[in-house]
């Protein structure tokens, strides 16, 4: 059998995933478990809960993607697994179940960081050509990374503080909106229009790097000056000016790096990557450029295995295998 078949498990935050990919481009089943429902009463991700529901569908999820995808365990060549970066426990249960698997049935074992996955979900859309940039976006991640070849990355920029996801979602706290409050934020924003003029964070001129947590104390100490003057304001009207600020930034510092390192493609990449406003605006300001901007669809976006499968590719080709003793890093570097 000459089609490279790998079965990808990610269980870093609050999503349960388990895939079939094919040839490292091709998704037979990619299937999602969210706990979101879970965690949206304590306003975020409570970690303890997290693994327990990982631990609850790990098995179920993972039958379900062999069976949509039509393989059994001898069909397979790999099993890929995110080792990091995520909340310990939850990454715990992914890599002892592919570790399992891989055992059982005598298969590599791959481990995959998470960003790479994230960046990698494009592979699913189109291929790749390097050398490319990616800005990726999620809620624990912000930054702009210049891969010169397939499994190189390195970091130009990134934020020094909040990730964009964590400003949307505690801004969208603040709003008095449910968890993870980027989407809703997104929905209204378009609702609404750029009234408050938000501070944009550029920091040093010739730096790539982002910084959201001014931003999000200026909309915070905003609304609580309206309420103090007893005086309304739009909540659609918050959300569109805090995007604005947001996707200004990024798009600015973005369109310097693709210019200065005079890339192929341009990825967006990670939960963020949802955002309609963000999608929106890169389309726009690269429409006419000479570079390739590739946006996966929004179910490759946010947390999935798929994702994972496809960077996995990569590392099975080079056979960059890891040994029984790889173990989830709540910190592991790209
Ligand atoms: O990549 P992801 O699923 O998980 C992490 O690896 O962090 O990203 C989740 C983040 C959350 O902060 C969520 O609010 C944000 O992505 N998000 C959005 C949108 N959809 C998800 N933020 C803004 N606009 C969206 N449409
Ligand atoms: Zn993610």
């Amino acid at each position: 059998n000459s089609n490279e078949l790998i079965l990808a498990i990610e269980t870093s935050c609050d999503e349960t995933s388990a895939a079939i990919i094919k040839n490292g481009r091709e998704i037979l089943s990619n299937v999602v478990s969210s706990q979101i429902e879970s965690h949206k009463r304590f306003g975020g991700v409570v970690p303890e809960i997290a693994s327990r529901h990982h631990v609850e569908q790990m098995t179920i999820i993972i039958e379900q993607a062999m069976k949509e995808a039509d393989v059994t365990f001898e069909n397979l060549s790999a099993v890929a697994v995110t080792e990091g970066p995520g909340l310990v426990g939850a990454l715990l249960i992914g890599v002892s179940a592919a570790k399992a698997i891989a055992f059982a049935h005598d298969l590599p074992l791959i481990g995959v960081h998470h960003i790479a996955g994230h960046i990698y979900a494009n592979q699913l859309v189109q291929p790749l050509s390097f050398p490319l940039l990616a800005l990726v976006v999620s809620g624990g991640h912000t930054e702009l990374v210049y891969m010169k070849e397939d499994g190189s990355f390195s970091i130009i920029g990134e934020t020094r503080d909040d990730a964009v996801g964590e400003a949307y979602d505690k801004v969208a706290r603040t709003l008095g909106l449910p968890y993870p409050g980027g989407p809703h934020i997104d929905r209204l924003a378009a609702e609404g229009s750029e009234t408050i003029d938000f501070p944009r964070s550029w920091l040093e001129a010739d730096s790539y790097d982002f910084s959201f947590s001014g931003l999000k104390s200026s909309v915070i100490n905003t609304l609580h000056n309206y309420k103090q003057r007893g005086e309304e304001v739009k909540i659609e009207d918050v959300a569109a000016s805090f995007q604005a600020s947001v996707i200004d930034v990024l798009v600015g510092k973005t369109k310097k790096a693709v210019r200065e390192f005079e890339v192929k493609q341009l990825l967006l990449a990670g939960g963020v990557a949802a955002n309609k406003g963000l999608r929106a605006a890169l389309e726009k300001e690269f429409a006419t450029a000479d570079v390739d901007l590739l946006i996966p669809p929004l179910s490759l976006c946010t947390d999935n295995a798929a994702m994972i499968g496809a960077a996995a590719s990569v590392k099975w080709k080079k056979s960059e295998f890891a040994s029984y003793d790889l173990n989830g890093n709540p910190g592991l570097d790209l």
